[in-house]
């Protein structure tokens, strides 16, 4: 008998068919619809579909598990084999277990193929929808398992879509298109997140926006490699599928062995991007699933990186630390070169030891002084490499993931730790928790600077799933040892940022850029999945270092602003008036900090491409803070009004520029009241007929802060 379960979530519903001996199809994916059962009844009682000539005999659903042993053919989300046998298995013997409301698994057996497979559902308060997979090798011989895809199908009319892509400095790029190929396929290989290819798609109906339109949006919780597939199906609608991706023979289960597939965390919006990214950020703020920051708020770091690079000169570093707590900074970070042998890229790397030729007496001395400062330290590893030239590849040059016979490439002059190799990890472990325990060291950026090729472990087998799950205990373990550290995930910049390397990190390094022109775009990418607290964004020197680029030093901390502030330049370069300059922009931050790091992220949709306006709102609407960043040349002569529909439109609201006055001038023979003192407006005149905006310069940024009370 066929019936329907109903997942509830709280604004969004996913409706299953449960067809006899099949996998249920999702029917319905939408905003909550509360159907009765006489209307489900209905429904169930209509829903034969018709089967074209030239075609299989049987009615071919589209199931949340579609296999090539039930003819779905290109949408098969399986592949594997016992030896020649068992590769196209049907799984039958269907049980369905409701937990709650919103959650749902289904077990099922293919005891000719000897797999038991397990998919769990649930659609939880932020209407995240949640969906891993588990297979049991259930005989006495290994299965070889290729493919296993989490398969969740969208209407027919969803036809656009957004892909994510990028490189080192330029990560979190936006490729828009329509859906009109028969299929899509991603596959990232690099043994890391990657910023080439990461794990996010968003899919909606016709000309979907930021403030409007129905959209999908999916992230897989992944650190390694992984695929995803779009495929057009023949009824028009289209199924999105994604997985981990495995190296040949990575995933070979044992007699008994499981497997479970990373999540798939996916959500709906009828309210266009903001809706979506709404639910991502409160269910990352609020599930209680991902790692907390832990201290009452989120501290201004300092970071040494481009201020010295290697050389780690004891005079200025001193200095550096005073510096920055002159400003109100709140953290040090010190960066790559403290340990030994790291006097440039090629050498170091394994050695975890402080270097005593930069610290003749270890970093004691450096600690105190941030300490007395009024801050705390944070140290840069980067546990998962080895340079050639250390005495860690010295003594073992076998630790190594490679494969026998081969020359393993070098990237970044390192070689990839195994860190599955318990010697390996246990000499890794030891090393930083011997510094955890001699130093009193708040933070620590974890970093990972290159991609895995020939992953081999040593019995040649690809290491690359082992890796990951290696990284994410060693970093368990450290958190459950030392319960007030906190740890960022860096790699080269944003290319391990991911919700599976976020339930053990605090922060990420979203990328190496620190040009405030590159970074608004790929802040903006990072955003829809990642709430703006996690974001290490770094106001960095005038001309940047990745482009060559100058800005003005309002453009580069504004930029930054919406984030978790930092700082990467040499400060003692700055002059005492640009060190003025910034104390107020970051007494300035440390009033908005709360609103920004808590406050409901909102993009505006705006016909200028090179302009982009981005805000805060308070969840009670008394308080918002909004940027108006003209990071290209306008396109208009005269600019146009700012219109925020996200406010209360009973309450009327204080609106006040906070930039300082002498930026504000740009090319205009008569400015705006916005630029000449604070305006008194309703929330309905915002919403409805809008605040005139300056003429602004390319590469500038106006801050508008809203209060009611
Ligand atoms: C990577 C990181 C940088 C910095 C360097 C140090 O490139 O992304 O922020 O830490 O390594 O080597």
């Amino acid at each position: 008998m066929k019936k329907l379960i109903k997942l509830t979530g709280n604004k969004t519903e996913l409706i299953l068919l449960v067809i006899p001996s099949k996998f249920p199809e999702i029917i319905y994916w939408g905003k909550k619809l509360s159907l009765t059962s006489t209307e489900e009844a209905q429904f169930i009682e209509y829903s034969e579909l018709p089967v074209p000539q030239a075609f299989l005999d049987d009615e071919q659903y589209l199931t949340i598990f579609p296999l090539l042993g039930n003819g779905a053919f290109q949408l098969n989300a399986f592949s594997g084999s016992r030896g020649q046998q068992s590769w196209a298995p049907q799984f039958r013997q269907l049980t369905y277990r409701e937990a709650s409301s919103g959650s749902l698994e289904i077990d099922a057996r293919d005891e000719i193929a000897g797999l038991q497979l397990t998919i769990k559902l649930e659609l939880n308060n932020w209407d995240i929808l949640e969906q891993e997979i588990t297979l049991t090798n259930i005989v006495n011989d290994s299965y070889q398992l290729n493919e296993l895809f989490i398969s969740l199908a969208l209407p027919a009319k969803v036809n656009e879509m957004i892909q994510f892509h990028g490189r080192w400095i330029h990560e979190f790029q936006q490729q828009r298109s329509l859906i009109n190929q028969p299929c899509y396929l991603v596959e990232n290989l690099k043994g890391r997140t990657s910023n080439d290819n990461p794990p996010l798609l968003i899919c909606g109906s016709n000309g979907f926006s930021h403030q409007a339109g129905e959209v999908y949006a999916f992230h897989l919780g992944w650190s390694g490699n992984h695929a995803y597939k779009l495929s057009m199906v023949s009824d028009g609608r289209k199924l999105v599928q994604f997985g981990e991706k495995f190296l040949p023979g990575e995933m070979t289960l044992s007699s008994g062995a499981t497997y479970t597939s990373p999540k798939l965390y996916a959500t709906y919006s009828d309210g266009g991007l903001n809706q979506l990214s709404h639910n991502f950020h409160a269910f990352i703020r609020e599930s209680g699933r991902f790692a907390k920051h832990k201290r009452s708020y989120r501290p201004i770091h300092i970071n040494t990186w481009e201020a010295m690079y290697f050389e780690h000169n004891q005079e200025m570093l001193f200095k550096l630390v005073y510096k920055a707590a002159s400003l109100g900074i709140e953290r040090f970070v010190l960066d790559d070169g403290w340990f030994n042998g790291r006097n440039h890229e090629r050498a170091g790397l394994g050695d975890w030891f402080v270097d005593k030729n930069k610290y003749p007496n270890g970093l004691t001395p450096l600690i105190e002084q941030v300490k007395k400062s009024g801050m705390e330290l944070g140290l840069w590893f980067e546990p998962e490499m080895v340079n050639p030239d250390s005495e860690l590849f010295r003594k073992h040059p076998d630790w190594v993931l490679h494969l026998a016979g081969y020359q393993q490439p070098l990237g970044r002059y390192q070689y990839v730790l195994n860190l599955a190799h318990p010697e390996a990890y246990s000499y890794i472990k030891t090393c930083m928790v011997d510094l955890l325990n001699q130093y009193d060291i708040a933070y620590i950026k974890w970093d990972m600077n290159r991609d895995l090729v020939q992953p081999g472990n040593s019995l040649g087998y690809s290491g690359v799933h082992d890796q990951v799950l290696a990284t994410y205990r060693l970093m368990d373990e450290l958190n459950q040892l030392f319960p007030r550290l906190e740890i960022e995930s860096c790699a080269s910049g944003g290319a391990r940022v991911d919700l599976g390397i976020l339930r053990y990190t605090n922060r990420v390094w979203t990328s190496d850029c620190n040009d405030p022109v590159e970074r608004q775009s790929i802040q903006e990418g990072f955003s829809y999945f990642f709430p703006p607290e996690l974001m290490g964004s770094h106001f960095g020197p005038e001309q940047a270092h990745t482009t060559n680029r100058l800005n003005t030093l309002e453009y580069r901390i504004l930029t930054a602003f919406f984030a978790n502030l930092g700082f990467e330049q040499n400060l003692l370069e700055l002059t005492a008036y640009e060190c003025t300059q910034l104390k107020t922009y970051i007494d300035l931050y440390k009033k908005y900090r709360s609103l920004i790091h808590r406050g409901d992220f909102i993009w505006l949709d705006t016909l200028d491409p090179g302009q982009k306006i981005y805000g805060v709102i308070s969840a009670d609407k008394t308080q918002a803070l909004f940027a108006v960043a003209q990071n290209g040349f306008p396109v208009n002569q005269v600019s146009s009004k700012l219109m925020i529909p996200y406010l209360d439109e009973s309450k009327n609201y204080r609106v006040k520029l906070l930039n300082s006055q002498e930026n504000t001038g740009y090319l205009m023979k008569k400015s705006v009241p916005l630029c000449n003192g604070e305006l008194l407006l309703s929330g309905k005149v915002i919403a409805n007929l809008g605040i005139q905006l300056p003429i602004m310069h390319p590469q500038s940024i106006l801050l508008i802060a809203f209060t009611s009370n």
